[in-house]
């Protein structure tokens, strides 16, 4: 099979395509023909070698796929030859096989291409985690997400939409924040031009947001937190800026809000139930026409590097996918 090859951790040009042998699913496994894999900021860390696990030696990036089962590893129940599946793993899915462990797959919901499949659940089941399990979000809340165009941001707008809640979205460029609005959110804070604190509390007239979603961190969170309301909650999601805040815990005790944590991979292992009614949640918004995930651009393995070095370059809207053909 083709697979695009990291032979160790270093820059993203250093990737390769290279023609491997096909995997074999050892006990617990399924081997998956992939139909296209999503593009998610942890790949671009683990080529890197700057994510929180490194895989032993050379390996392919690409931590979610969406295909079809080909062949079936001991022990395995419930799934067949044949099957549409999606799955979320740690990495392996630039390529035209891979095996995954069957606590890995994901059903594919209704009405749901192999494409969208593969950039759905990484970064939907993330916004939901965090709205829902972390923020206790309500209907008629405000929400503010940072980096809003990205794949955490612009799934946060739609899931909070669901959810019932005003949006602010808050990213770099004006054609960022067009996709926003097409994506549902109320009002927009271009916070390269704008003043993010001043901007998110005259938009709330100026009582702040009543939950932030912050998957970039660097110089934006202490902005944000400032903009937080009474009884705010502040969801640390990720440092796509690079830099972690360190953020003045005086903040928090003026606006008796929380700063929260979310580790969505942490979750999935850990409370699989309440993680399977987040997806059946996911899967019937969806299918009800709910939520309307965006691919802004779709790359054939051999330009895999492309996808990430855009991801990386901050260039993406909503999600990057990579097609096998
Ligand atoms: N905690 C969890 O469970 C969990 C789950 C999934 C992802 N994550 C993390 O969440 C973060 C975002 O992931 P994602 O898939 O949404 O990434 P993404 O699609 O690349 O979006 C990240 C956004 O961050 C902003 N950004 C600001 N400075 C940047 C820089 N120097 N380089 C790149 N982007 C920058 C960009 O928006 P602007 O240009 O508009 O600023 C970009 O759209 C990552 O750190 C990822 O590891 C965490």
């Amino acid at each position: 099979m083709r697979a695009i090859i990291c032979p160790e951790p270093g820059p993203l040009s250093a990737l390769e395509l290279r023609e491997v042998d096909d995997p074999t699913p050892g006990k617990g496994e399924v081997l998956i023909d992939v139909a296209a894999a999503g593009v998610n900021f942890p790949d671009v860390l683990i080529v890197q070698g700057l994510y929180q696990f490194k895989p032993p030696g050379a390996f392919s990036p690409g931590g979610e796929v969406a295909g079809v089962v080909s062949a079936i590893g001991e022990g395995v129940d419930g799934i067949a030859v044949g099957d549409r599946v999606a799955a979320v793993i740690p990495w392996g899915g630039f390529a035209e096989k891979v095996c995954a462990p069957v606590g890995a797959l994901v059903p594919i919901p209704d009405g749901m291409d192999p494409e969208t499949a593969a950039a759905f659940n990484l970064t939907y089941a993330t916004a939901l985690h965090a709205l829902r399990d972390r923020a206790a979000l309500q209907p008629g809340e405000t929400v503010l997400v940072l980096g809003a165009a990205g794949g955490v941001g612009l799934a946060s707008i739609d899931v909070a939409k669901a959810m019932g809640a005003r949006v602010i979205a808050a990213a770099s460029s004006p054609e960022k924040l067009a996709a926003c609005t097409a994506a549902g959110a109320d009002a927009v804070i271009d916070y390269r031009a704008e003043d993010l604190k001043t901007r998110a509390k005259a938009l709330t007239g100026g009582k702040g947001a009543d939950v932030i979603v912050d998957p970039v961190g660097g110089p934006y969170s202490e902005p944000a937190l400032r903009a937080t309301a009474w009884r705010g909650r502040f969801l640390v999601i990720g440092f796509a800026a690079g830099d972690i805040p360190k953020i003045p815990l005086n903040l928090t005790l003026l606006k008796g809000c929380a700063v929260v944590g979310v580790f969505w991979g942490s979750f999935v292992a850990r409370e699989p139930a309440a993680h399977a009614r987040n997806q059946a949640q996911l899967a019937a918004w969806f299918t009800a026409g709910e939520l309307k995930p965006l691919i802004s651009a779709r790359y054939p393995l051999e330009r895999a590097v492309e996808a990430l070095e855009a991801l990386a370059g901050r260039h993406a809207r909503g999600k990057l996918v990579v097609t096998m053909g």
